[in-house]
């Protein structure tokens, strides 16, 4: 089964409660909340306090993705605030198993999101740990990119090394999704769409999100 995380990097924040309940009311299954730190990425948005106004008050899986140098630092923030999974970036991180480690120890799912440009094997040793990898389908940093079509190759060779290796970790996809990319990345073996920019702008976004969710 397909899920839809949103994202809310593009919402109006203020108002952002309103935002998530319109996102969870449309069949969203995720709220995807996006961390950046101004060096990692050439941008700054939210840190632990938004993760922790948003818990229990929405019922949908708080899926933190850390866009920053040295993730491992914030971790225990996150997750005391009420992330259920931490993805880092394998660009962001020296000692990458030893961060994935940290993650699980503190009770949090763990994903590891590789940029467009960074290839599959730098997980070959790591993949039977992960719950998740986050395929990036733009360059990370802002909302409302285009789509790289060039990653798709890479989510199909993901999938089919899970499924070589009987592995479980699911196959999340960030950038540029909408409608007709969705199609795409689930045909490539995607099993989470990240959905930020088309979400948030749709008129009826109930409909979009039922449309992600039956593409084959
Ligand atoms: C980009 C973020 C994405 C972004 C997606 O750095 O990681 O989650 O919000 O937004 P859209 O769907 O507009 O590309
Ligand atoms: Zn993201």
């Amino acid at each position: 089964m397909i899920k839809v995380a949103a994202s809310i990097l593009t919402a109006d924040f203020s108002c952002l409660l309103q935002e998530v309940k319109r996102m969870e009311l449309a069949g969203a299954d995720w709220l995807h909340i996006d961390v950046m730190d101004g060096c990692f990425v050439p941008n700054i948005t939210m840190g632990p306090p938004v993760v922790r106004s948003l818990k229990g008050r929405v019922n949908l899986f708080l899926d933190v993705h850390l866009m920053v140098q040295h993730p491992e630092a914030f971790l225990s923030d996150f997750r005391q605030a009420g992330a259920q999974l931490l993805t880092v970036h394998a660009e962001a991180c020296t000692h990458l198993h030893r961060v994935v480690q940290m993650i699980k120890k503190s009770g949090c799912k763990a994903g590891v999101a590789l940029n467009p440009a960074t290839p599959l094997h730098c997980l070959k040793y790591i993949l039977p740990e992960l719950d998740l990898v986050l395929i990036m389908s733009v360059n990370p940093g802002f909302g409302g990119q285009d789509f790289i079509p060039g990653v798709l190759p890479k989510i199909k060779a993901l999938a089919e090394k899970r499924e070589k290796e009987k592995l479980f970790f699911k196959i999340q996809v960030d950038g540029g999704i909408n409608e007709q990319t969705a199609a795409e990345v689930v045909r490539a073996g995607a099993d989470i769409l990240v959905a930020g920019s088309a979400l948030i702008g749709a008129t009826d976004p109930a409909k979009m999100i039922k449309a992600m969710k039956m593409q084959l």
